[in-house]
């Protein structure tokens, strides 16, 4: 993953003008730093925002989870996403490739099958996070990789004791570690989904704009509240995030208007308009904040990380059952 940042958008990051900029490039342990002042790399975003005291404040870990039984809503594309970009602003976070397809894995520049270890590991085998996570260049963004060696985690989970609370567990152990443990869940229920599910506080539903998607968050509905009963676990946000909206489609617009009718209490108010640059950002394996800052995708992730970073004690949509 080979990423640079211009200065433009490196002061917007740090949060600073592009004057204070140039005042903090002339800090001799800045200084000291190969490369800057014209194009900076992860490592200056740390050390910046280390000497600046530009760092956010610690929080205990949020978990959060991308999770449709649909295939192809934006999952992983909006989960990657939104992960990096939290990272870039300064918190600590974990991404989670639940999905043994590895896509979230291939979208961060990373080869799922070159990793041994994965979630099964930690959660069939008691590995210890620290032996699965994989480096990115941002040194307060860790993953866990999945690959297809992963497939059968659900069959191995089935005859283990306490078997939906495992990912659970595993995570308290990295607690103090991360303002954030965001997860990419593959399009299936079984039990790792179930796992992901008892483990998170937010579930966030990216959904299409069309009415298939609209009649399969009836399902997604029904069978979380059947779990919340079952397993005595109540989640604290549930958020429905539009996904490659295109408004000038009839059938888009209507979507919209259902979801607005039906869900209003749910949908979030960003709205991920389509863009061909996600597709584009994971070829190249890159998140889409690096890869096309200025595109209409990476401006709607950072409207999304603002809102839902905001949302606990704002206009929250707290779930009021
Ligand atoms: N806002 C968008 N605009 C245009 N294309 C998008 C957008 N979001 C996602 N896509 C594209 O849609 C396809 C599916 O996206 P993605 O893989 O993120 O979905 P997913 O829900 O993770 O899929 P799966 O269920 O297979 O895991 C990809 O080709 C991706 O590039
Ligand atoms: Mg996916």
């Amino acid at each position: 993953m080979e990423i640079r940042y211009r200065r433009r958008q490196f002061a917007r990051l740090l949060g600073i003008s592009d004057r204070e900029l140039a005042k903090a490039d002339d800090r001799p342990e800045l200084k000291r730093l190969d490369g800057g002042p014209e194009e900076y790399d992860p490592l200056h975003l740390s050390a910046y925002r280390k000497a600046l005291n530009r760092r956010p404040p610690r929080s205990p870990m949020r978990h959060q989870l991308f999770l449709n039984f649909k295939g192809g809503t934006g999952k992983t594309s909006l989960s990657v996403g939104y992960a990096f970009h939290l990272a870039e602003l300064g918190h600590r976070v974990l991404l989670i490739d639940l999905d043994s397809q590895g896509h979230a894995t291939q979208h961060l520049g990373f080869k799922g099958e070159e990793h041994e270890r994965t979630i099964y590991d930690v959660l069939i085998d008691r590995v210890a996070i620290d032996d699965v996570l994989v480096d990115t260049p941002l040194t307060n963004f860790d993953l866990i990789p999945a690959n297809l060696g992963m497939s059968t985690v659900d069959l191995a989970l089935m005859p283990l004791a306490g078997r939906e609370y495992r990912l659970k567990k595993a995570l308290e152990s990295v607690s103090d570690r991360y303002d954030f443990a965001v997860m990419d869940a593959p399009p299936s229920f079984g039990l790792l989904n179930l796992n992901a599910l008892i483990a998170t506080d937010d579930l966030i539903v990216p959904v299409l704009p069309d009415f298939l998607s609209f009649h399969g968050l009836k399902l997604l509905f029904e069978t979380v509240g059947e779990l919340e009963e079952d397993l005595d676990h109540t989640l604290e946000r549930i958020v429905i995030l539009l996904n490659q909206f295109n408004p000038t489609t009839r059938i888009a617009r209507e979507a919209k208007h259902a979801l607005e009718t039906h869900y209003s209490e749910f949908l979030s108010r960003t709205v991920v308009r389509q863009c061909t640059q996600f597709a584009q950002a994971t070829s190249e394996g890159l998140p889409i904040s690096v890869f096309a800052p200025r595109c209409r995708g990476a401006h709607d992730i950072r409207s999304l990380v603002t809102e839902i970073m905001r949302a606990p004690d704002g206009d929250a949509k707290e779930r009021s059952a």
